[in-house]
């Protein structure tokens, strides 16, 4: 806020001098402006909101007196047409870089073809387009994390777990009985972070058997609501809930605390992301592990991206897998 004081004062004493020393624009101090137009698909998504607050924070340290960076942020609502809508007032609004978290990410052509027409660079982050429309024009970027990682890694610490719980498997049939609570369908974190984990515990000598899933679109409220129907259909039987992120784990344990099932009736509960409310559940040992997705590092990586292509510096020090994708590494985190 100061440097941004500082500025502005600047600026506005330039101009009161322009008339009468001629302090014309060429004659400020090499001064860079970067604007950042953001869209995401839903803002009441919490992963998403933790990662863009890091993201905020990494453009404040960014700023220099002679580097302004200013960045916009929009939620689309879940529609894709509303954020097309955002993409275009974006680029009016003057952005020289956009980040956009696609509402459907098989559905990307307008804001590819506004970005071209208008020659602005394009990071697309944390929803992945398939890599054909990532061919659609060289100025297209990805950030974000490896789904099949996360994936295995929880598959991992849910068989290490189970394997020095033995009494997890409570009618004693030698096989798991779990269920998946599934994030939205089509979302790349969803169909490849669920076979993994199942193949990762398959590969540590988990027996299972998949009772049932549910779609809960990331949902907390919603996975509450898919658990509540499963608890009443297979009531103590469950013995493993495998959520694709923290929020839909959260909601399963928010079923059970509702029926008030005991701590030897309850399931294992494994989530993804490491959000805020996620870590502290498996501090107090309600979750019994998830995997951090890196929203610190997605964010830096972002930012520092949006910054090489608006100055055309460092771009040859980004670490791109694939010429424009950047994946973050996930983290297992045990209680
Ligand atoms: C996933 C994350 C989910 C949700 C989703 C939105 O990577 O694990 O919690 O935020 O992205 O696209
Ligand atoms: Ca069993």
């Amino acid at each position: 806020m100061r440097k941004k004081n500082i500025i502005t004062a600047g600026i506005l004493f330039c101009m009161a001098l322009q008339g009468l020393s001629g302090c014309k624009k060429q004659d400020l101090p090499s001064q860079q402006a970067i604007y950042i137009g953001v869209t995401y698909y839903d803002q009441s998504d919490i992963f998403l909101n933790e990662l863009l607050d890091c993201f905020k924070e990494e453009i404040r340290e960014m700023e220099t007196e002679d580097k302004k960076v200013n960045v916009t942020i929009q939620g689309a609502g879940g529609s894709q047409k509303t954020q097309n809508d955002q993409v275009k007032e974006l680029i009016d609004g003057g952005c020289n870089v956009l980040c956009v978290n696609l509402v459907d990410r098989t559905d990307p052509s307008e804001i590819i073809d506004l970005a071209r027409d208008y020659d602005i660079p394009l990071i697309f982050f944390n929803r992945e387009p398939v890599a054909e429309d990532m061919q659609q024009w060289d100025n297209l970027y990805y950030v974000g994390a490896d789904a099949k990682e996360s994936g295995t890694m929880q598959g991992e610490i849910a068989a290490d777990v189970i394997k020095k719980n033995p009494q997890i498997d409570r009618n004693k049939d030698g096989k798991i009985q779990y269920v998946v609570l599934e994030g939205e369908p089509g979302h790349q974190d969803t169909i490849i972070r669920t076979e993994n984990a199942v193949e990762a515990l398959k590969e540590n000598g988990i027996e299972l058997e998949k009772l049932s899933y549910g779609l809960a679109n990331w949902n907390r409220a919603q996975a509450e609501n898919r658990m509540s129907q499963m608890i009443s259909q297979y009531q103590t039987k469950i013995e493993l809930v495998l959520a694709n992120n923290d929020e839909m784990a959260l909601g399963a344990i928010d079923a059970y605390e509702k029926l008030n099932y005991t701590e030897s009736t309850l399931p294992l509960f494994f989530g993804i992301d490491g959000t805020d409310v996620g870590l502290k559940a498996v501090r107090e040992s309600k979750l019994d592990g998830t995997v951090y997705n890196d929203k610190e590092g997605q964010a830096e990586a972002m930012a520092k991206l949006a910054e090489a292509l608006v100055t055309g510096e460092g771009i040859e020090e980004i670490p791109f897998e694939n010429q424009r994708y950047l994946y973050l590494p996930y983290a297992k985190v045990l209680e």
